[in-house]
C-alpha cells in the first residue's frame, strides 16, 4: 500500500508507450513506484493508425506499472511527441488598467499573444512566456505586482492538431483513466535533464526519439526557442535496413548491438565483419562494422545539421556556453557525443534523468525516460490536481486548466 500523493505519467512515443508511477519525498525528490513499457504499434509520428492496438498498448503499459504498485490508477498526466506538435513564437500587448500588474493581466497578455496565430484545427497545449516588457523596461521574468501602464509578452505557443488530440484522448478514456494535463515532450524532456544553472547560462536540450528530434533552447533561465524536427532513431534504422538489405527488426538489432556513430573513423577496425546470422536466422551474409557506422553517422550528422540550422535561426549556433544536452533513446548510440560536438561546435553531454531508489526492475536513469520524468516533475510543480490512486477525478482537467496552468507555469 502506498501513501502520499501519487503521480502517474504516460508518454505516448512512436517506439514505446511508457508509464511511470511515482511519488515525491518531502525534499521533492522523485521516488519511482512502478514502470511499464509497451510496444507502440498503434501510433505513427503522433497519429493513431490503429485505435484498438493503441488502446491495447496503453493498457499493457499502464497495467505493468500498476502491477508493481498493486494499485489502480484513475488519472494520469500525458506526454506527447510527434511531428504534429507545433511551436509558434508571438508577442502580446495589453494596457494595465490599475497601473499595477495583476495575475489577471498576465493571463490576459498571454491570451493576447495567441492573437494572429493560425489556430485553425489546432489546440493550444501550453503557452510559455519568455519574458515581459513593462512600458520600456524589457527582460522582466515575473511582472506581477510591478507598476506599468503597458504590459507586453513574448511567448512560445505549443499546439497540436485537434483531431489527433481528440483521438488520443478518446483512446485513453476508453482504457478507463482521466487525463489531468498534457505536456509536449519538447517542453518536458529538458525538465529532467537540464540544471537551473545550465538554463541560466545558455543550453540546448536535444531529445532524439524514434520519429522526431525535439529542440529546446534556454538562456537566462527562460525558454527562448523550441521546435520539432521530423527525423529520429527510426530513420537511422530504416537507413540500415536499406543499406544492408535486411528487415527493419534486424536493422534495429544491428544498430543497438553493433552500431556506433564513430567507429568508421577507426582505420584498424575497418575490416571487422558482423555475421548477420547471429542476429536473424533469415540472414546468411555479413556487413562490415565500418559500413554500418557510416550509415548511422550519416543520419546522425543530418539530425545535428538540422539542429544547428534551428540554432542559426536565433543566432545561437556555436554560441551556447553550456552546450548541448542530448536525451531520448537516440542519445544512446555509441560515440554520438563526439559527432554532436563536431557538427554543433558546442560542448555536448548525454542527458540522463537522475535515478530514484526504485525497488525492482527498470531504472529510470536512462536518456529515453527524459520526457516522462520531465512530465512528472512538471506535474508535481504545476499540476492542476493530484492523481492519487482510486481518486474519482473528473475531467475539469485540461481545457479548463489551461489558464490555471499558465498562471502556475510562470518562470
Ligand atoms: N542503444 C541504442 N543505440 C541507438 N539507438 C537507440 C538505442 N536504444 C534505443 N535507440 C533508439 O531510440 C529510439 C527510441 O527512443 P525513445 O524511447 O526516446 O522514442 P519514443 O519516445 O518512443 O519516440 P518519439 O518521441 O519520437 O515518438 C528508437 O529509434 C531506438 O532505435
Ligand atoms: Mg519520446
Amino acid at each position: 500500500m502506498v501513501s502520499g500523493e501519487v503521480f502517474t505519467a504516460i508518454d505516448i512515443g512512436t517506439a514505446k508507450i511508457k508509464t511511470v508511477i511515482a511519488t515525491f519525498t518531502e525534499e521533492k525528490k522523485l521516488r519511482v513506484l512502478g514502470v511499464g513499457i509497451a510496444k507502440s504499434n498503434g501510433i505513427r509520428k503522433g497519429n493513431i493508425i490503429d485505435m484498438d492496438e493503441f488502446k491495447k498498448n496503453i493498457d499493457d503499459s499502464l497495467s505493468e506499472a500498476e502491477r508493481m504498485t498493486g494499485e489502480q490508477v484513475s488519472a494520469i498526466y500525458l506526454s506527447l511527441s510527434g511531428t504534429n506538435i507545433e511551436v509558434v513564437t508571438n508577442n502580446g500587448i495589453i494596457s494595465v488598467p490599475h497601473g499595477e500588474v495583476s495575475n489577471d493581466d498576465v493571463n490576459r497578455v498571454l491570451d493576447m499573444s495567441q492573437n494572429g496565430v493560425d489556430l485553425m484545427n489546432k489546440v493550444v497545449l501550453k503557452v510559455i512566456p519568455e519574458s515581459f516588457t513593462l512600458d520600456m523596461e524589457s527582460g522582466v521574468k515575473n511582472p506581477v505586482g510591478m507598476s506599468a501602464k503597458k504590459l507586453e509578452v513574448r511567448s512560445h505557443i505549443f499546439c497540436i492538431s485537434s483531431n489527433i488530440l481528440s483521438n488520443i484522448k478518446k483512446g485513453i478514456y476508453d482504457v478507463g483513466v482521466d487525463i489531468l494535463d498534457i505536456y509536449p515532450n519538447v517542453l518536458a524532456a529538458p525538465e529532467a535533464v537540464l540544471s537551473k544553472r545550465q538554463k541560466e547560462l545558455g543550453v540546448v536540450c536535444i531529445d532524439i526519439g524514434a520519429s522526431t528530434t525535439d529542440v529546446a533552447v534556454y538562456e537566462e533561465g527562460s525558454l527562448i526557442f523550441a521546435s520539432v524536427i521530423p527525423i529520429g532513431g527510426e530513420h537511422v534504422t530504416s537507413d540500415i535496413a536499406l543499406g544492408a538489405r535486411v528487415s527493419i527488426d534486424t536493422a534495429e538489432k544491428l544498430k543497438i548491438e553493433y552500431g556506433s556513430v564513430g567507429f568508421c573513423k577507426d582505420e584498424k577496425a575497418k575490416d571487422d565483419e558482423i555475421d548477420l546470422a547471429k542476429i536473424s536466422k533469415n540472414e546468411t551474409t555479413t556487413i562490415s562494422r565500418k559500413y554500418l557506422s557510416e550509415i548511422i553517422r550519416a543520419r546522425y550528422s543530418e539530425i545535428f545539421y538540422y539542429v544547428n540550422n534551428e540554432l542559426k535561426k536565433i543566432g545561437k549556433d556555436g554560441m551556447l556556453p553550456e552546450g548541448a544536452v542530448i536525451s531520448g533513446g537516440g542519445a544512446k548510440a555509441r560515440d554520438m557525443n563526439d559527432l554532436a560536438k563536431e557538427v554543433l561546435r558546442l560542448p555536448s553531454m548525454i542527458g540522463t534523468p537522475e535515478d530514484s531508489d526504485f525497488i525492482s526492475g527498470t531504472s529510470i536513469g536512462d536518456p529515453m525516460f527524459a520526457g516522462i520524468i520531465g512530465t512528472l516533475l512538471l506535474s508535481q510543480k504545476y499540476g492542476v490536481s493530484r492523481s492519487g490512486f482510486k481518486m474519482n477525478l473528473s475531467f475539469g482537467g485540461f481545457f479548463g486548466s489551461i489558464k490555471n496552468a499558465l498562471k502556475k507555469i510562470m518562470p
